[in-house]
């Protein structure tokens, strides 16, 4: 035993939690006010969902084995083919368009480096039976709030914005057949920082035509230019920019698609996501048309220490009990009693000095501590606010039932130790 988590699996000791705690919340925080509701599935699923689905980049990186019953299952590398599935399942249920939010931990063999993981959280939107691109423009104003509530604005991220069904119709004009298409959209994906002769290599006839599109000014699609519009009207024209080299390594996509990549153009994408049109279907399911995204924990949390905006969600107890030996019973029972009527109340367990449990109040971070000693015997108690080291006398009895009430209550404290 090492003491350390596989290669590539990550410790979230508390201090790490309370920033990853900060990201969820600016996540569900966006999700709900953009009327998104919250989803979850199954960490492992059968291994063909994702076989058949998800394009040739991730299926190399499925953790995948054989369960005690037989079945060929996998750790889910992705939401996007368990949504799918899901509405598939029950889409008559649900009024669309359907716009469901989850938080998943997903897990992909890759080679660890900054930003990769063998897991991650990813926060997912998705829309479905919108056919529309105010759908995909009301994802990215999602994703925008979202990065928004973090602390970080267009001057440091740009949503690149492209259309796969505009490659699609280019290079069908080119007369790429539609089953070579992936092939070169593959290598299109992988075309930011390769060195040029390769991908020209790579990419042979259809190298100059593809150079020239990207190139030139071309007018933008139908598509692009609803989202360019919706997405403005929603408040983020600033965060966007048409980019037509992005076309995406999954499989699925069929439309508009978009990347966030910070604006100095250091880290892998922060998120991508876009239009599956017929994934459902595909899954066995209505046609119901769909897209979103997915917005990874990885390199954004690598963003925010770079911009010092990581914040910690920490949630210490604000009353800290602390008791003289005598009166421990009193002091559980006004803990229990606090708690009970929704305070935060934490106290040493152990037998420890009235100073020491004092340290633990403050190494806790607790805002009061409350002191039950011997002034207990004439019905008072003793706060003191840690920060200042300010304190005063508070009164407590105790009715025939065993509740015990302060006076005044903890929302006075302030006033007590001001006097
Ligand atoms: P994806 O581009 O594979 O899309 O992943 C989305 C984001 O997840 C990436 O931009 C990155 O931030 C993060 N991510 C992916 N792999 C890793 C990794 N190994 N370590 C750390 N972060 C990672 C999808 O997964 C699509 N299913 C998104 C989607 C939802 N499309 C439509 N709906």
């Amino acid at each position: 035993m090492t003491g350390q988590p596989l290669p590539g699996f990550r410790d979230f000791f508390p201090e790490d939690h309370s920033t990853l705690r900060s990201l969820f919340s600016a996540w569900r925080e966006a999700s709900r006010r953009s009327g998104f509701v919250e989803f979850e599935g199954p960490e492992l699923e059968a291994l063909e969902l994702y076989t058949e689905k998800s394009g040739e980049e991730i299926i190399g990186q499925l953790y995948h084995f054989k369960d005690k019953g037989d079945r060929e299952v996998a750790l889910r590398p992705e939401l996007t083919p368990t949504l799918a599935r899901m509405v598939a399942a029950r889409h008559r249920n649900y009024r669309k368009p359907i716009k469901w939010f989850s938080i998943p931990r997903l897990f992909r063999y890759e080679r660890p480096q900054r930003g990769r993981h063998r897991e991650h959280y990813q926060w997912n939107c998705d829309i479905v039976g919108e056919k529309g691109a105010a759908a995909d423009a009301e994802l990215i104003a999602t994703l925008c709030l979202g990065l928004s509530l973090l602390g970080l604005g267009p001057k440091d991220v740009v949503v690149k914005v492209s259309d796969r069904g505009w490659w699609d119709l280019f290079l069908a004009d080119q007369g790429v057949k539609e089953e070579k298409r992936a092939e070169v959209l593959r290598i299109l994906d992988k075309l930011e920082g390769a060195p040029t002769e390769e991908w020209k290599k790579k990419l042979g006839a259809l190298a100059e035509p593809i150079g020239n599109a990207l190139d030139s000014k071309i007018a933008l699609s139908e598509g692009l230019e609803q989202v360019r519009q919706a997405v403005g009207a929603l408040g983020y024209a600033d965060w966007c920019e048409v980019d037509l080299r992005i076309v995406r390594g999954l499989a699925y996509y069929t439309g508009i698609v978009f990347e966030v990549h910070d604006r100095a153009g250091k880290l892998r994408a922060v998120a991508g996501g876009g239009r599956y049109d017929h994934l459902l279907k595909k899954l066995g399911g209505e046609d119901l048309p769909a897209t979103g995204f997915g917005m990874g924990d990885a390199v954004l949390s690598e963003l925010l220490t770079e911009k010092k905006f990581l914040r910690a969600e920490s949630t210490p107890p604000a009353i800290f009990v602390v008791a003289e030996s005598a009166e421990r019973n009193l002091a559980l029972q006004i803990a229990g009693n606090l708690r009970r009527n929704g305070e935060a109340v934490d106290y040493d367990p152990g037998s420890g000095k009235w100073v020491k449990q004092l340290e633990l109040a403050e190494a806790r971070g607790a805002r009061w501590a409350l002191l039950v000693g011997r002034e207990a015997a004439q019905g008072k108690l003793l706060v003191k606010e840690l920060a200042t080291r300010k304190q005063g006398e508070i009164a407590f009895r105790k009715s025939a039932d065993g509740a015990i009430s302060l006076e005044p209550g903890v929302g006075d404290w302030a006033k007590v130790v001001a006097s």
